[in-house]
């Protein structure tokens, strides 16, 4: 306020009135447009390559080998072959084969996917995980047509912006030297989280891992896209060495983590009650001196002062041993039989069902399903664990945590069978913060997916619990500053093979999420038994309109339908002579004449218990659209789509078509 006033009052004194007045206004508006947060200048958004596009008169075109970072319009070619163009401004005549394809921010793109690779490793009704090769912003938007508030995790590791990381801002490399390097940063996010946000359940949540360098200004970042309120957790990861760490010993990672609305999800406000307390309770009491039967006589007055509000869960870690570790005695067989409590277990291992014994189960179904959740019921002759009140109390988001960061690099170098990748994360870690943030059945993206790490944490996750969680990593194909250079140097542009085999989703990703889910590694090794699941490899390609007939248009967007529907079954992959698909999991409607067959196929498939999720109506007509709508089961969401089906798909201008 006192800046205000010093400043009202220097105006006040400028003699000329038009000037004094002008000032004034000008201040004013400036007033207006400050808000206390983060403030940074939003730089251009980001231009999209588009390697496969023809150069043809009009377009707009950069080079192909990145030299320099104009761009100029294509106003005809020299020769009638189309060998040379000649370009607007500066540009002068360039072979056709030095240029690219370029369309700025606010030029419509079309995306469409392709299959790369399919591994069917599990049950043909089992959910598809998707891996994406593309650039995410596109990949985001897209998804913003195929899975507006359905996302029930987001977990992202972005580049951490530490200026030696490689990442990349328009097509170059951003570098310790680049002065706008923060807030270059900044503008590349913010474009993304603010669809990321949109993608998210209401229940949804948000994790970003991040360094020292932007840490702060990321919180403040996300802040601003899902509301100061809905920050739930700064998590520090204490894991020895880092580059990161300067002027102290050993580095900090932070996990910073938001809610689309915090108050909406329960499983992280919610820890286990009393555990907190009673760890702490044995904590002090050890570090005071006292022995472990101390502590533990401590801990089971404690327990008797407050059972009557604690869960029968958490009473029954009454034991601290010679390491001070809090266990569970409770053993079935040494426990009061009620014998009102009769119903089967199954072994989620085997899928062998255990009938009660005679007298019944000592515990209610819910706690005891609990128990064979948390792997706590031996069945059959397999030794039962000894569960520490800490590992039955996993599901408590804490602060922080020491996990070392070695171990990542050791394993993935393992999978792979040799180096290939710096610094991925630690797969185990991610699966604990799964486990906390997502329910087993729930959807995880990932869009800064680099190795693969998140996508090897659901698929081994699922693998432990028996969960349905499926999840989208996308990633692109780039290569490191330093590789970039040499190949650049050798000759190679993107889009080359050689340039292409060496990049991150092709040289890393797909080779590691293909060893985890078979157990062969690329050369041929045995890395282990495999896992069940079903994973597909997709690439993101840019559609150019003018180009593709009807039939190839469908053929592009077919995948994206296949997510909508769930990424689960197989896919719709033509339009069919008599006008209509239908799958377990989606329809499509191709032609509005073959309604009454549609309609009448859903409806059976509804009887059964087999209604599809979601149904897609290809028309322009919004009439026959409400009309087929109408003819549909109740609990089937129907979606139109335009005649034309790029247009459903348009991206890189502000919002999208659907
Ligand atoms: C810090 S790494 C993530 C590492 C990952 N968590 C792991 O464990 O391997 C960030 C990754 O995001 C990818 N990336 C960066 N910018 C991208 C973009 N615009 N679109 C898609 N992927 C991008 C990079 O290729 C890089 O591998």
């Amino acid at each position: 306020m006192a800046e205000e006033t010093i400043l009202d009052e220097a105006i006040a004194r400028i003699e000329d009135e038009a000037l004094r007045q002008r000032i004034a206004r000008e201040v004013e508006l400036l007033r207006g447009s400050r808000r206390f947060g983060l403030v940074f200048d939003r730089h251009l958004p980001e231009s999209v390559r588009l390697a496969d596009h023809p150069i043809r008169k009009g377009v707009r075109v950069g080079l192909r080998d990145e030299s320099s970072p104009e761009t100029w319009r294509v106003v005809g070619f020299t020769d009638s072959g189309r060998q040379v163009a000649v370009l607007s401004g500066e540009g002068g005549e360039r072979p056709v084969s030095e240029l690219v394809v370029v369309r700025e921010f606010g030029e419509p793109v079309f995306p469409g996917l392709v299959s790369a690779d399919r591994l069917p490793h599990d049950a043909d009704d089992a959910p598809w995980h998707t891996v994406i090769n593309g650039e995410n912003f596109h990949v985001l938007q897209a998804l913003r047509s195929t899975h507006r508030g359905k996302v029930d995790l987001i977990y992202i590791d972005p580049p951490y912006n530490t200026g030696n990381d490689d990442w990349i801002y328009n097509d170059r490399h951003v570098d310790a030297s680049d002065r706008a390097k923060s807030s270059k940063w900044l503008s590349f996010l913010e474009r993304r989280l603010i669809i990321a946000r949109d993608l998210l359940k209401p229940s949804g949540v948000f994790i970003a891992a991040i360094g020292d360098d932007e840490h702060h200004r990321l919180r403040m970042l996300l802040d601003q896209v899902f509301g100061a309120e809905n920050f739930i957790m700064n998590v520090t990861w204490q894991g020895g060495g880092s580059a990161l760490a300067r002027h102290h010993a050993g580095g900090a990672d932070y996990m910073l983590i938001y809610g689309r609305n915090a108050e909406l999800v329960p499983r992280f406000l919610d820890p286990k009650p009393y555990v907190p307390e009673m760890l702490r309770l044995v904590d002090e009491t050890l570090a005071a001196g006292a022995t472990a039967e101390e502590a533990q006589e401590r801990l089971r007055e404690f327990i008797k002062a407050n059972s009557k509000d604690m869960p029968e869960g958490v009473t029954r870690f009454n034991n601290v041993d010679a390491n001070g570790i809090i266990f569970e005695t409770a053993d079935l067989t040494n426990r009061l039989p009620r014998p009102n409590l009769r119903y089967p277990v199954t072994d989620p291992d085997t899928g062998r069902v255990y009938d009660p014994p005679e007298n019944g189960w000592t515990v209610k179904r819910e706690l005891m399903e609990e128990w064979v959740q948390a792997g706590l019921i031996a069945f059959g002759k397999r030794p039962r664990k000894k569960k520490s009140l800490r590992d039955y109390a996993y599901n408590m988001p804490v602060p922080t945590f020491y996990h070392s960061r070695n171990t990542a690099n050791a394993h993935l170098e393992r999978v792979l069978g040799e180096k290939r990748f710096p610094f991925p994360k630690d797969h185990e870690v991610l699966m604990r913060w799964l486990r906390m943030a997502c329910p087993p059945d729930g959807l995880i993206l990932d869009f800064f997916g680099g190795s693969g790490t998140t996508t090897e944490a659901v698929l081994r996750l699922n693998d432990e619990d028996g969960g349905t969680r499926q999840s989208i990593l996308v990633t692109n194909n780039e290569l490191g500053a330093k590789q970039a250079k040499a190949l650049r140097k050798a000759g190679h542009h993107p889009g080359d093979p050689e340039w292409e085999s060496m990049g991150v989703f092709e040289y890393v990703t797909r080779p590691r999420i293909t060893t985890v889910v078979t157990g062969k590694r690329p050369d041929g090794s045995v890395y282990s038994d495999g896992l069940a699941a079903n994973v597909e490899f997709l690439k993101l390609t840019y559609l150019d309109p003018g180009m593709v007939r009807r039939g190839r248009e469908f053929e592009a967007i077919a995948p994206l339908l296949w997510l909508e529907g769930g990424a689960r079954g197989e896919r719709i992959a033509q339009e069919p002579e008599d006008g209509w698909a239908l799958t377990e999991y989606y329809g499509i409607l191709f032609s509005v004449d073959a309604m009454a067959a549609f309609a009448a196929a859903v409806s059976d498939a509804a009887q059964v218990d087999r209604a599809p999720r979601v149904v897609f109506v290809i028309t322009d007509s919004p009439t026959e659209f409400q009309a087929a709508a109408e003819r549909l089961p109740a609990g089937v969401d129907a979606v139109r789509l335009y005649e034309s089906y790029l247009a459903n798909y348009t991206i890189n201008v502000l919002g999208s078509a659907r």
